[in-house]
């Protein structure tokens, strides 16, 4: 017998190539390659027994009011969901280990099952008793759910024909294989392949499919980018496991708006939503602390109050550190140089570490003004009136430049009992006077201005 072919998968893009490199040439991520048997003369696998045959409707004869989407009976799920959920769509659930992913879906089958869906839940990674322990700790009785125990992706199949679901659960779809590979379950092939699967099976059926998958250490889902492609709308679990709430985000949705979160508190009944997160993120502020500020920041379409926190001190090391937490390193490090020339800091003789309290990630730039005022409070051990949130992105020549939404975040400040706000001068103009006659607007065109307006 011949020896069996090997080919080597980059585990980031799915690239595939005949020899080891210690470089992908398509992702450019180093040690990425892993070495998996060619399974390319095999003959195809996807039968399309389940799609039934489909021929072209002019865009008017569609018919919309036959798939009103499935609610979740948690307002902040549905919203994150773009409205709900598209029955027959295939959702990938992806996290940090222990973060909540099973609990979040369970909670899920759980309202479905409640609506009279019959809901498949396939857990692989633990027995049908820890499960059904969860679901009893989550308070779960319907008889519309069932557990499954199995990671042969044939048996799966045989169970989902038999049970005929509406909705099925796969927890996780790392942990599933297909017995003609000879990969191990959750490598490159075997995940692409099952999810490939489990897409014919959602689109094919109608059938609404959740798939559980981990997140390797550099935070993207385990296996190619490539499931990300395949999939309609994928939630990362955000936020450590030390603070008891979770972060949901939409990564990417072909039925709704992107970027949006959720917040979550992790309690022993399960994951409860948080209908106004600014509370959280500020519930442990201290007022009157050196090097902190408030801004409202936005995630997708919501605002957000949170606390940039900064502290500066003296270095004794001929190369000052520049560390941040939840914010862009380099992004920090350009803030500081405009200090430095604009308004004439001596930061170059600092340490600087800047913080977003809560574990929120911020990527949004109009964030800047908030860092850099954090940092001239530590500096100049003086503290920020607690009452005034800053907002707005800074050039390179110290411009405060406009952001965007900006009536949405005032409208949040002031929803949370703020009274002043420090935002760009391009956003004052068309701001609804009903807002401004709640919170005094100081519009500012340069980082000097704003620092003037805070500790003069
Ligand atoms: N009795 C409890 N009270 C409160 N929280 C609990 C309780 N039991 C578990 N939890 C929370 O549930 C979390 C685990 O949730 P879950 O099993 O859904 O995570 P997961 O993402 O599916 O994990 P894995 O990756 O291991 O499958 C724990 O981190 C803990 O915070
Ligand atoms: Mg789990
Ligand atoms: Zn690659």
């Amino acid at each position: 017998m011949s020896k069996q072919k090997t080919i080597w998968y980059c585990s980031e893009c799915g690239h595939k190539q005949q020899k080891w490199a210690g470089q992908c040439i398509s992702c450019h991520q180093w040690n990425t390659l892993q070495e998996e048997i060619d399974t390319s003369h095999l003959p195809r696998r996807f039968e399309a027994q389940t799609i039934t045959a489909s021929r072209p409707v002019q865009l008017k004869e569609v018919n919309l009011q036959d798939t009103p989407r499935l609610l979740t009976r948690m307002p902040e799920c549905d919203r994150l969901l773009g409205g709900g959920i598209v029955p027959g769509s295939l959702i990938l659930v992806g996290g940090d280990p222990g973060i909540g992913k099973s609990t979040l879906t369970l909670q899920l089958s759980h309202a479905l099952a409640l609506q009279g869906l019959t809901v498949l839940y396939v857990c692989g990674e633990e027995s049908v008793q820890q499960t059904s322990l969860r679901a009893q700790r989550l308070g779960i009785k319907t008889d519309n759910l069932f557990l499954l125990c199995e990671t042969n992706f044939a048996l799966i199949k045989t169970q989902i024909d038999y049970i005929n679901p509406q909705v099925l659960i796969i927890d996780s779809i790392q942990i599933v294989y297909k017995s003609e590979l000879s990969s191990a379950p959750g490598s490159v092939s075997q995940v692409r392949e099952t999810t490939t699967e489990f897409m014919h099976i959602a689109k094919g059926k109608g059938i609404t499919t959740f798939l559980i998958g981990h997140v390797t250490k550099s935070g993207e889902i385990a296996g190619p980018r490539v499931l990300e492609h395949l999939v309609d709308t994928v939630l990362y679990f955000e936020g450590d496991k030390q603070h008891h709430y979770r972060m949901i985000r939409v990564v990417k949705n072909r039925f709704g708006p992107t970027d949006e979160i959720a917040v979550f508190q992790m309690k022993q009944t399960g994951l409860i939503e948080v209908p106004n997160p600014s509370e959280i993120f500020l519930e442990e502020r201290r007022k009157e602390i050196i090097g902190s500020v408030i801004i409202p920041t936005l995630e997708g379409t919501r605002p957000i109050l949170v606390e940039i926190q900064a502290l500066v001190t003296d270095t004794i090391f001929s190369t000052p550190s520049r560390r941040s937490a939840g914010l862009d390193q380099n992004r920090l490090a350009l803030l500081l140089a405009v200090m430095e020339k604009r308004v004439g800091y001596h930061l170059h003789k600092c340490d600087v570490f800047v913080s977003v309290a809560g574990g929120l990630r911020i990527s949004e730039p109009a964030v800047d003004l908030g860092i850099l005022l954090a940092s001239a409070s530590s500096l100049h051990n003086c503290v920020i009136d607690p009452e005034t949130i800053a907002i707005g992105e800074v050039g390179l020549g110290g411009e405060v430049r406009s952001v965007t939404r900006i009536e949405s975040r005032l409208k949040e400040a002031i929803h949370m009992g703020f009274k002043r706000c420090i935002i760009p001068q391009r956003n004052c103009k068309g701001i609804d006077e009903n807002i401004k006659s709640k919170i005094a607007i100081n519009g500012v065109e340069f980082v000097e201005e704003a620092l003037d307006a805070l500790f003069k």
